[in-house]
C-alpha cells in the first residue's frame, strides 16, 4: 500500500462518517486535497472503472439529446452545438463538443461519452455502464417541463423503471442489483426553475416571492430524492445552481451589465435551502438513505466568471452565440446567429451553457472536491 492510499483512507475516515456527507468548499481540507488530488488521478489510469454505471438526471447541462425527439424548441440537434464534437455532429448536447457527463463517465474510467436513454440503439454494454434521462430546460418545478413541452423528472424516473426492466433481462436481478449498487447516480436541475420559470415568465413570480417559490423547489428536490433512494442508489451527487445571474442570457435581461445579484441570490438561497435538506435527510435515516453528497458549482463558476484569464479564457460575459441577444435566449441556431472564431477565449458557447472547455473546467473542479466523499 502506498501513502496515496492510507492518505485517501484517513481523509475518508475523517470525514465520511455520516451516511450523508455535505460538503462545502469552505470546509474542504487543503491538506488532504493538494497530496491526493494528483496520485488518486494517476491511480484511476490504472484502474479499472472507479463505477459499475453512470446514471443521470436533470437538464440541458446533463442531457445528451434526450430532447431531439420532443416538440420542443429546447433542442441542440443543430449547428452550431457539437461544432467541436468528433465529425463536427451536432447530438442534442449543449455545447460546442461535450458536456459535463461525459467528462465525468472518461474521470471515472466508465467509458468516453455517456449516451441520452431516448433516441438511440445501445447496446447491452452501454446500457449496463449508464445512461442519461436528462432533458434540457425540465427542473424541479412540476410546472418548468410543461411551460417547454419537455421531459419532467418525474418521467424521468419512469424511463428509469423501464431502464432497469432492460438491465434485468441482459443481466438478470442480482446483476442488476449490483449495477445499481455500484452505479453513481447524479442529480442536477433548478437552473431554468429560477432563470426561465421564476424571472422570464409571470405564473409563479405573481404568486411568489423568491424563499416561498424555493420552498416549492425544496418539495420537489425531496420528492425527487426519496424515490431515486427507493430505486436503490447508494450514491447520489446532487448538483446544486450556478450563479444564474451571471450567464449571458440574464446579464442581458437584467440590462446588459454585471452580474444580475438578485438572481445570483436566488441561487445561493436555493443551494443553502438544499444543503439543509440534504443534511436533513442523512439524519433522518443514517443507514436507509444513500451517500448524498451536495456538490457546489456555483464557486467554480463565478471564478471562471471573475477570474477567466486565471483559466485561458478571454471572454467571460459573451456566448460564443448568440451574443447581445438575449429573448431567443436558450438556444443558438448557425442559421441566424453569428458564431464566434475561437471558441477556446469563451467560457459560455450560447447564452446559458458553458463551453465544451469551461465544462472540462467544471468536472475537474468537482473530481478535486468531491470524488471522495462519494466513496470513490
Ligand atoms: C415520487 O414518487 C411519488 C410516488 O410514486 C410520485 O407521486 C411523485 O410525483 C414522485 N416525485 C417526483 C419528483 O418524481
Amino acid at each position: 500500500m502506498h501513502t496515496s492510499t492510507a492518505m485517501r483512507r484517513t481523509c475518508r475516515t475523517a470525514l465520511v462518517a455520516a451516511a450523508v456527507v455535505v460538503v462545502a468548499l469552505a470546509t474542504a481540507p487543503a491538506v488532504c486535497e493538494s497530496q491526493t488530488t494528483k496520485q488518486q488521478q494517476q491511480q484511476q489510469k490504472k484502474k479499472g472503472p472507479l463505477v459499475t454505471a453512470v446514471i443521470v438526471f436533470g437538464d440541458s447541462i446533463m442531457d445528451p439529446g434526450n430532447n431531439n425527439g420532443l416538440h420542443t424548441l429546447v433542442k441542440a440537434n443543430h449547428a452550431p452545438y457539437g461544432k467541436d464534437f468528433a465529425n463536427h455532429e451536432p447530438t442534442g448536447r449543449f455545447s460546442n463538443g461535450l458536456i459535463p457527463t461525459d467528462f465525468m463517465a472518461q474521470g471515472l474510467n466508465v467509458k468516453q461519452l455517456l449516451p441520452p436513454y431516448l433516441g438511440v440503439e445501445h447496446t447491452p454494454e452501454d446500457l449496463l455502464t449508464g445512461v442519461s434521462f436528462a432533458s434540457g430546460a425540465t427542473g424541479f418545478d412540476p410546472l418548468t417541463p410543461i411551460i417547454v413541452n419537455v421531459i419532467s423528472l418525474e418521467q424521468q424516473l419512469a424511463y428509469f423503471d423501464e431502464y432497469r426492466g432492460k438491465l434485468v433481462g441482459i443481466a438478470g436481478e442480482e446483476g442488476t442489483r449490483r449495477v445499481i449498487d455500484g452505479a453513481l447516480f447524479v442529480v442536477c436541475a433548478g437552473t431554468d426553475d429560477i432563470a426561465n420559470t421564476y424571472y422570464t415568465t409571470p405564473f409563479r413570480s405573481a404568486h411568489y416571492d423568491v424563499p416561498a417559490y424555493v420552498d416549492l423547489l425544496l418539495v420537489g428536490v425531496e420528492s425527487f430524492l426519496r424515490n431515486v433512494s427507493a430505486r436503490g442508489a447508494k450514491r447520489v451527487g446532487f448538483v446544486g445552481l450556478p450563479p444564474i445571474g451571471c450567464v449571458p442570457s440574464q446579464r442581458a435581461m437584467g440590462g446588459g451589465g454585471g452580474c444580475v445579484a438578485e438572481r445570483n441570490a436566488a441561487a445561493r438561497l436555493y443551494n443553502a435551502r438544499v444543503q439543509g435538506l440534504i443534511r436533513r435527510l442523512g439524519e433522518e435515516d443514517p443507514a436507509g438513505f444513500p451517500t448524498l453528497v451536495y456538490i457546489d458549482i456555483y464557486t467554480v463558476i463565478q471564478d471562471l466568471v471573475d477570474n477567466g484569464a486565471r483559466y485561458g479564457f478571454s471572454e467571460t460575459k459573451k456566448g460564443c452565440c448568440g451574443t447581445g441577444t438575449a429573448e431567443v435566449a436558450v438556444l443558438c441556431d448557425a442559421r441566424f446567429l453569428p458564431v464566434c472564431d475561437d471558441v477556446s477565449e469563451h467560457v459560455f458557447f450560447d447564452s446559458y451553457h458553458p463551453t465544451q472547455r469551461a465544462y472540462k473546467v467544471i468536472v475537474d473542479y468537482i473530481f478535486d472536491h468531491y470524488l471522495r466523499f462519494l466513496n470513490l
